[in-house]
């Protein structure tokens, strides 16, 4: 067992039961929970591309746009890549408890700007994402992990409304927090920044978290030379994408002065693929709801002085360019 606050690479171990890896040879089953989002679209990707995971379910939550937004464009996402057969349900419209703020500058009014893609070939499942979500994790033969990159209402409504399938749960891959700088405001990462109560809720489940936060994802850039490589090795699918890349480079070249965007929220799926991608740490993480300067900051106890145990697996560095290459092979495949 390792201590609070020691650099592990790869997988979290059972806090409170459960095991986090499936037997030997079986794909992982996913529910990816998104608000897609640039990045969140590249996150359904790779998934949708690995062998190593199914995706039994995609859910959606307002963040990047309105729900009915990131609704459409995952299902737009999905009917590109001919996977309409994968169940799509909306759910929460707006944070437990604060009010919504769109970050436009992001990723544009529709949540998705910079690329045609297709109607959505089929509409959302008329159930919504919190029964969806239960159901795909009741019906599993084995343990779930749960792949939020938006904010993290749905997975706390769902741990709230069936406190009994958090034992079917394997882990919490998610994307938001940081130990350093916000992005959101000075103190918070902006999944993490939209709805604190929901992350605290999730935080304190007991449940193994794989936290992919700031720290990790600043430095999981798709450069120029990169989005070029990824436009030439995939035909149609290497266009559209190529074409969302380039237009969520533009807010992180004017703010940041990077030539490419950070591919966020594929950092949470990348590092199911390949365990020893991003190296971690080992913490306590909380979330704080209360502050006025710092309201979503993810609060590490790297001493332990809490005396709680630890809970996350906190990404810090990534193998940059083998993250690069699964983007590209994952386009390649859908060609
Ligand atoms: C997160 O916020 C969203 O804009 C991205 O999709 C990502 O999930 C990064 O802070
Ligand atoms: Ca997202």
């Amino acid at each position: 067992m390792t201590g609070a606050g020691e650099i592990v690479a790869g997988e979290p171990r059972p806090i409170a039961g459960g095991q986090p890896r499936p037997a030997a040879g079986e794909p992982r089953p996913v529910v990816l929970d998104c608000d897609p989002g640039h990045d969140d679209a590249l996150a359904i990707l790779l998934a949708l591309a690995r062998p190593e995971l199914r995706v039994l379910a995609v859910t959606t939550v307002a963040g990047n746009a309105p729900l009915e937004r990131t609704t459409r464009n995952a299902l737009r996402v999905l009917t590109f890549l001919g996977r309409s057969d994968v169940p799509v349900a909306a759910g929460a419209e707006r944070p437990l408890l604060r009010a919504p703020w769109v970050p436009v500058e992001f990723h544009g009014e529709s949540g998705l700007d910079g690329a045609d893609l297709p109607e959505p070939a089929v509409p959302a499942l008329g159930e919504d994402a919190i029964e969806l979500t239960a159901r795909v994790v009741r019906e599993a033969a084995g343990l779930v992990t749960l792949v939020p990159t938006g904010p993290l209402t749905n997975i706390a409504l769902f741990l709230r409304a069936h406190p009994r399938l958090a034992a079917r749960i394997a882990a919490i891959s998610l994307m938001g927090g940081s130990l350093g700088e916000g992005n959101t405001t000075a103190a918070a990462e902006f999944n993490l920044w939209a709805d604190p109560e929901a992350a605290a809720i999730v935080f304190e489940a007991g449940i193994p978290i794989l936290m992919s936060g700031l720290d990790v994802t600043h430095q999981a850039l798709m450069r120029s030379a990169d989005i070029t490589r990824l436009e030439a090795a995939g035909g149609r699918t290497g266009r559209v994408f190529a074409g969302l890349l380039r237009f969520f480079a533009v807010h992180h070249r004017q703010r940041y002065g990077w030539d490419g965007p950070p591919i966020h929220d594929a950092v949470a799926v990348a590092r199911l693929v390949e365990p020893g991608l991003v190296t971690s740490r080992r913490l306590r993480v909380d979330v704080e709801t209360t502050g006025e300067l710092t309201r979503g900051r993810t609060v590490a106890d790297p001493e332990g002085l809490s005396g709680r145990p630890p809970n996350a697996d906190v990404g810090v560095a990534i193998d940059r360019q083998r993250f690069v290459d699964l983007l590209v092979e994952a386009v390649a495949a859908f060609g």
